[in-house]
């Protein structure tokens, strides 16, 4: 498969009064397309950074990341956003939603960010809220809305989904049933995922595991075959 990103001896080091703290020291890592690649690592081992990094939320202090050979870490503002904007999905931990707008809306608004044309009703299929579409967020629960979050980042076709902790407020079942279509969307449409987690049972769902610690990349392992995100042991 052909790398569709390429971090290239990256730092980060953030400046606090006259100490600098190194949030990233010199990681280095290739994505490839259509690839799900779990990010684990604990809490302050710079998961976090390394996806801000990458998705051009934040600046690197060295080194280099390339989408298809272009280095995006020379952009300025303007074309990073462009580029952001056109190419790139998001997913957090909450799920920062439209509560006036039912889901088709959502969607919608997902959808006029890019320039894709796309199709609502089957994405939202897709992460299987069919049933739903007329509901406002007050009615649905937890992993319903989390699931609305992820068809609005499909929306726009991205070539690459970045999710910090998608399932971190979500109980095991829940959780499931997003990562499920977390899959469902990269088996379907192609998207190249990056997914940040605290929980080394999702791990099994992706085709490379990348163990980080103290800013630096520690272990790369390939997964021998994806787990169904239901078999998966959950924390
Ligand atoms: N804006 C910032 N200013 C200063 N230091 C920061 C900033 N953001 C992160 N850091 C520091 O960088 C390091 C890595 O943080 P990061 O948020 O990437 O960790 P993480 O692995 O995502 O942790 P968690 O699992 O708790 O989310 C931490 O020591 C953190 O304190
Ligand atoms: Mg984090």
């Amino acid at each position: 498969m052909e790398n569709l990103i390429e971090i290239q001896n990256v730092y980060k080091t953030y400046q606090l009064g006259k100490v600098g703290s190194q949030a990233l020291n010199d990681v280095s890592l290739s994505v490839r397309k259509g690839e799900i690649v779990v990010i684990l690592g604990p809490s302050g081992s710079g998961k976090t950074t390394l996806l801000n990094v990458v998705s051009g939320l934040d600046k690197i202090s060295k080194g280099k990341i390339l989408y298809q050979g272009k280095n995006i870490a020379k952009y300025r503002d303007y074309k990073m956003t462009r580029f952001r904007k056109k190419n790139l999905g998001f997913i957090f931990q909450t799920y920062n939603l439209l509560e006036h707008l039912n889901v088709y809306e959502n969607v919608l608004v997902g959808a006029s960010l890019g320039k894709a044309k796309v199709d609502i009703n089957s994405i939202i299929d897709t992460v299987g809220l069919k049933k739903h579409r007329k509901k406002y967020m007050y009615q649905l629960s937890g992993g319903e809305q989390q699931r609305v979050s992820i068809a609005r980042a499909l929306a726009k076709n991205p070539s690459v989904m970045f999710c910090d902790e998608p399932t971190g407020a979500l109980d095991e079942k829940t959780g499931k049933v997003v990562l499920q279509s977390l899959v469902e969307a990269n088996e379907k449409l192609g998207t190249t995922m990056i997914i940040v987690t605290h929980n080394p049972g999702i791990a099994l769902i992706g085709d490379r595991t990348v163990r980080m610690n103290s800013g630096k990349i520690i272990e790369i392992k390939e997964n021998e075959k994806r787990m169904d995100p239901i078999e998966i042991p959950w924390g």
